[in-house]
């Protein structure tokens, strides 16, 4: 039976919901492959944490040479954060062959051209579904079903730790420090939760978005970015007298002279579809010239919804390379 050897870079909490969706579905996954799935490989400094999945110690390496230079590894997951050394990590597997799979949106937004260029020059697939909106199957749609249309807008609740934070403001009348707080405590918002509130993790988002719908790669530094610890309880109130809540909006829409772009507490009215996504949950509204409108809605992070995405994508590169 064939074998799919993959090696996995992090073993962080998304490696780990990552490993456990392979895991947890490994025979309907290899069922539905005809191929046995395998992680043989984990480039992790820190073996000895418990975690609730069967890894052995002779799993893990320290050097990137162990994977990109094994010529048995298919598939490298880069699972790093952070756009170095992951975007480095990641060049080097495509140029030697390997295809990747990332949900590293930091990286990918940042290092979009150079990754590019690799995955050319290697002949390689470069997959990053659960790189904008976690589990929710939304890069797939625009680069598939959707391609037809020229794009029109897109708008993105993309950032759950923000959304949360605003919901939070919104729904229980509390100020953005308590909340910011409470959601630390949950474990929802990072000890730093800094790429979040400033709505730098929303840009990488939208460059990433953008790239994908209206071929136009911006850096994710120079788009417009504005977070949200400057919004107060009066502010949403007096949204709320007005019929509208305030949302992180990633959004970018065509002008007559090309494309506007930035990320921003916006303005929804009640009535629009992103007005009810509340919580952690995510959606994306994307306006199409055929398709008309469509909203994307559903976990935009967590171990195991990211997990499905990135094993999504191994799953579409084994059938792609088994042709
Ligand atoms: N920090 C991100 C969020 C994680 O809160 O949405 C998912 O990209």
């Amino acid at each position: 039976m064939k074998e799919f050897k993959i090696g996995l870079l992090g073993l962080g909490n998304i490696g780990v919901g990552t490993y456990k969706t392979l895991e947890m579905n490994k025979d309907a996954i290899e069922a539905e492959l005809g191929a046995s799935v395998n992680i043989v490989k984990i480039l992790e400094k820190d073996t000895e944490r418990e975690r609730d999945i069967k890894v052995t110690k002779d799993q893990f390496v320290s050097d990137i040479e162990d994977i990109t230079g094994d010529p048995d590894i298919d598939i490298v997951i880069e699972l790093l954060g952070g756009i170095e050394p992951a975007s480095t990590f990641m060049e080097k597997a495509l140029l030697a062959g390997k295809h990747v799979v990332t949900a590293n949106k930091a990286a990918l937004a940042a290092s979009w051209q150079r990754l590019h260029e690799a995955e050319k020059k290697g002949g390689a697939i470069l997959r990053y579904e659960a790189s904008v909106g976690g589990g929710i199957p939304v890069l797939t749609a625009l680069a598939g079903s959707l391609r037809a249309n020229r794009f029109e807008e897109v708008m993105g609740i993309v950032n759950g730790t923000t959304n949360y934070i605003l919901y939070n403001m919104t729904a229980k009348g509390l100020d953005y420090d308590t909340v910011l707080k409470d959601a630390q405590a949950r474990g929802f918002a990072e000890a730093d939760p800094t790429a979040d509130v400033e709505g730098i993790d929303a840009a990488n988002k939208l460059s990433i978005l953008m790239a994908l719908m209206f071929d136009k790669y911006v850096p994710p530094t120079e788009i417009p970015t504005e977070g949200i610890k400057s919004i107060t309880a009066e502010d949403i109130e007096a949204a709320d007298k007005e019929g509208c809540v305030i949302k992180l909006i990633a959004r970018a829409a065509r002008t007559d002279d090309g494309v506007e772009y930035a990320v921003k507490p916006m303005r929804i009215e009640k009535s629009h579809p992103l007005a009810g996504v509340d919580g952690e949950f995510n959606a994306v509204f994307v306006r199409g010239n055929a398709v008309g409108e469509l909203m994307f809605y559903g976990p935009g992070a967590g171990p195991l919804p990211t997990g499905s995405a990135v094993m999504g994508d191994v799953m579409e590169i084994c059938k792609w390379i088994s042709k």
